[in-house]
């Protein structure tokens, strides 16, 4: 935990991230610590992200990716699945005003057609209002999956090569990007874990290629904005090199 008394000024706009990509994890021990049940940190979990959301788009970070839901938490328990996806139709309710109000694009990455009927219906229709917003881009990850999302890349090259509308010799990075789900947003500047847990859980695996990392201990229902500024501040500190040296 690194929440010291870290504000937005202290932040150069000029250095911010463009893309802030966050493996939101915990809710379940933020929970059980407490002796509550696995759903109530979900629950707890839901108001950080309104948190985030709002916070980043008054720190003017442009794009937000949240991993709120993995193509492996589908083998979850029932109950479990149920109150995520009910939790996920609510926010999708709930936030679309604010959404609007704050100029915020909604958009997914994912197999949201997985996604249960009464779901992919407020989500959709929430995506399609705030379709025109250009004053942050909120991305969720949902039914996602990295390796899901290369295979499909792969599937859908190939297919364009066994046509002959594509050449070998045209498979080239710019390509590969261009099929993923991420196609139109650059790739994370700055990925967030929390909970501590020094992993990536099959998120971004193309795009987090020369992303900065940073985990932290905090469970994801006690995320603050404090702590994120502060994660922001140290992330104005790091030597990006990107495999070059200085010259
Ligand atoms: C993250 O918290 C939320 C989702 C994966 C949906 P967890 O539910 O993974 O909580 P822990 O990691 O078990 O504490
Ligand atoms: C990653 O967390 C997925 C999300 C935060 C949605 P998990 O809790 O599913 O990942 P593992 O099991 O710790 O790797
Ligand atoms: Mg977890």
């Amino acid at each position: 935990m690194n929440s010291n008394d870290t504000s937005i000024e202290e932040l150069d706009p000029a250095r911010l991230p463009a893309h802030v990509a966050i493996i939101m994890d915990g809710n379940g021990r933020w929970a059980k610590k407490r002796l509550m049940n696995r759903i109530k940190g979900h629950e707890k979990g839901s108001e950080a992200v309104r948190m985030i959301v709002r916070a980043c788009r008054a720190i003017g970070i442009k794009y937000l990716t949240l991993y709120a839901f993995s193509t492996e938490n589908w083998q979850r328990p029932k109950t479990e699945v149920s109150a995520l996806m009910k939790l996920l139709k609510n926010f999708m309710v709930s936030e679309r005003r604010e959404l609007l109000d704050n100029n915020i694009r909604l958009i997914t990455i994912g197999q949201t057609k997985r996604l249960p009927d009464d779901v992919k219906k407020a989500l959709y229709e929430t995506m399609a209002v705030t379709s025109d917003n250009d004053g942050m881009t909120l991305n969720l990850a949902l039914s996602y999956g990295a390796r899901d999302e290369i295979t499909r890349a792969v599937q859908n090259i190939s297919e364009q090569v066994k046509a002959g509308s594509l050449a070998l010799d045209e498979i080239n990075e710019e390509l590969v990007s261009a099929s993923l789900f991420t196609k139109d947003l650059p790739d994370p500047d700055l990925m967030i874990r929390t909970s501590g847990e020094s992993r990536i859980s099959n998120f971004l695996l193309w795009q987090l290629a020369y992303s900065e990392i940073h985990i932290t201990n905090s469970m994801w229902p006690e995320f603050t904005k404090e702590e994120f500024i502060s994660i922001l501040c140290d992330y104005q500190n790091r030597d990006r090199r990107f495999g070059k040296i200085e010259e």
